[in-house]
């Protein structure tokens, strides 16, 4: 198997997945997780809302054996993901399907694992959508397997404000604008700005949002029909298994939904 890793470029998905993914954190997470509960290694993830498919390169990367498909509706991120995450896999590019597709169409092949992270169920604005789209993930996952999805909590999520993280070529700011009370939506940016130079990516990403929170994920995956819901918190260990969480104005758990 032939494998090298491009210096991808500087552009918006560049510069997205320098500052906010970690599928090296992911695909261990995924994997100690699954394996917890079975006596052997996942070997199909999906990929939903996979945007560059980063997660789906990781993936097949990590085991011989292992096969991804990624679902985006937008195909420029898909046609970044093809050029600068699967192809250089060489042979295991093989391994990956990326389709255009919403993520509620598809149901096949089952996966060992559904993982939908950084939040991106958060386009679904009512609680029958959610529940809708939760359901239809969990027909596309086998008996026994795992739907993996990150939340955003503590009252920080839910207020206006920036985070400026400051890269050595770049800065990003998340920056959170105010959310109307009664619907629970509110607008999330993500700008950049290249150090050294005029050139900004104001708004290089928009997502008009429904805030869920926590407790409101659980109980729509258990509404869905998951047998079991777990979520895991981020301690100075890494993530662990909670039953309850202390206070904290921000925190990112990850829930995960048993089939
Ligand atoms: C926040 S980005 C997530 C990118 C990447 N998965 C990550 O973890 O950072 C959300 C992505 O979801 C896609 N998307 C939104 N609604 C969708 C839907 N119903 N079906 C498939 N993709 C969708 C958007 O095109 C966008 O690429």
């Amino acid at each position: 198997m032939s494998s090298r890793r491009p210096r991808k470029p500087f552009d918006k998905y560049g510069l997205y997945e320098r500052s906010v993914q970690r599928p090296d954190f992911d695909v261990d997470f995924i994997n100690r997780t699954y394996t917890k509960e079975h006596a052997r290694v996942p070997l199909v993830l999906r990929e939903d809302f996979c945007g560059t498919a980063f997660i789906s390169s990781e993936w097949v990367r990590s085991h011989p054996k292992r096969t991804a498909l990624g679902l985006d509706l937008d195909p420029k991120p898909l046609a970044w993901g093809r050029k600068w995450n699967i192809e250089p896999l060489g042979d295991a590019a093989g391994r990956v399907t990326l389709l255009q597709k919403d993520v509620r169409s598809v149901f096949s092949p089952k996966a060992d694992v559904t993982a939908a992270f950084n939040f991106s169920y958060c386009v679904f604005m009512t609680r029958p959508e959610l529940v809708d789209y939760f359901r239809k993930a969990r027909r596309g996952i086998k008996k026994g397997g795992a739907f993996m999805l990150d939340g955003y909590a503590g009252p920080d999520s839910l207020n206006p404000g920036t985070e400026v993280r400051n890269y050595a070529k770049f800065t990003y700011t998340w920056d959170q604008r105010e959310m109307d009370a009664i619907s629970g939506r509110a607008m999330r940016y993500i700008h950049f700005k290249m150090k050294g130079t005029r050139e900004k990516m104001d708004k290089a990403f928009t997502y008009d949002w429904r805030i869920w929170t926590i407790p409101e994920l659980v109980d729509a995956l258990t509404e869905a029909g998951y047998a079991r819901v777990e979520v895991y918190d981020e301690k100075k260990a890494g993530y662990r298994l909670v039953k309850k969480a202390p206070y904290k104005d921000a925190f990112i758990p990850i829930l995960v939904a048993w089939t």
